[in-house]
């Protein structure tokens, strides 16, 4: 069975000091879940979680890196620099990302192998918009993301990877993906990577869903065969809704 994995991406929001009151705040809620959870939070507040967080069983995560190490690259950020404040995951090719950012399937790919060269662990997000889930390329669009974001990545490094399914039209939105959706997406994911990798990464690999996740429609999604946990944004800003998310039992 695999495990889930709930990771919470706060985009950019939160100062040190709401940092600090959120953390002291979960901390107990889900000191006794079986879940991994994980809290991606902005670069300033990195430094303040990683001691926040000490001795609790919530993992750090960041939201972007570069692929380089060091360098003339002004306002970026290395994985040496995530792994020195604690960092152990790392969002990589967000939605918004390759929407804003210029982020593409190369540099996502790049950052991947420079994640795991670090010995980060990369949340690689995919996902649909609207326009191609209407025209029924869906399928498509999210298989050739991953066969990009995964190029030149060893089966035995590709453990260490989740991937995100995060169709874009559910972002914020408060438009979810129904379960089945979302299932039958993830599996499309799945088979890629089975035909990657082979049937037991396959298996074992942890694909989430994001996209207007709440502790409302949570347990829908990961009661799924394919649905192995869930990247949440806005929910992941509010205690007592993202500590209910990531208390799930089956
Ligand atoms: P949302 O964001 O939960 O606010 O829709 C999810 C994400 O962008 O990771």
């Amino acid at each position: 069975m695999r495990r889930k994995v709930i990771a919470g991406n706060w985009k950019m929001n939160m100062l040190p000091g709401d940092t600090i009151n959120f953390i002291e705040g979960i901390i107990p809620l889900v000191k006794d879940t079986e879940n991994e959870v994980i809290l991606c939070v902005p670069y300033t507040d990195l430094f303040y979680a990683w001691h926040s967080l000490e001795g609790s069983n919530i993992h750090l995560g960041a939201q972007n890196m570069h692929w380089e190490e060091s360098g003339a690259y002004t306002g970026e950020v290395s994985p040496n620099m995530l792994k020195s404040v604690g960092v152990e995951y790392v969002i990589i090719g967000h939605s918004e990302r390759r929407a804003y950012f210029a982020e593409t399937d190369e540099t996502v790919n790049k950052k991947i192998k420079s994640a795991l060269k670090n010995d980060l662990k990369p949340i690689v997000c995919v996902g649909e918009t609207l326009e191609q889930r209407e025209n029924g390329e869906t399928e498509k669009i999210i298989t050739t993301q991953v066969e990009k974001a995964l190029k030149d990545i060893t089966r035995e490094e590709v453990k260490d990877i989740i991937i995100a399914y995060e169709p874009i039209w559910a972002i914020g939105t408060g438009k979810t993906a129904t379960a089945e959706d979302a299932n039958n997406s993830i599996k499309a994911i799945r088979s890629k990577v089975k035909e990657l990798y082979g049937e037991a990464t396959a298996e074992e690999i942890i694909i989430q869903y994001g996209g207007s996740v709440k502790a409302s429609n949570s347990k829908e999604l990961f009661d799924t065969s394919d649905i192995d946990g869930a990247l949440v944004g806005g929910a992941s800003l509010k205690t007592e809704e993202f500590a209910n998310i990531v208390n799930y039992k089956k």
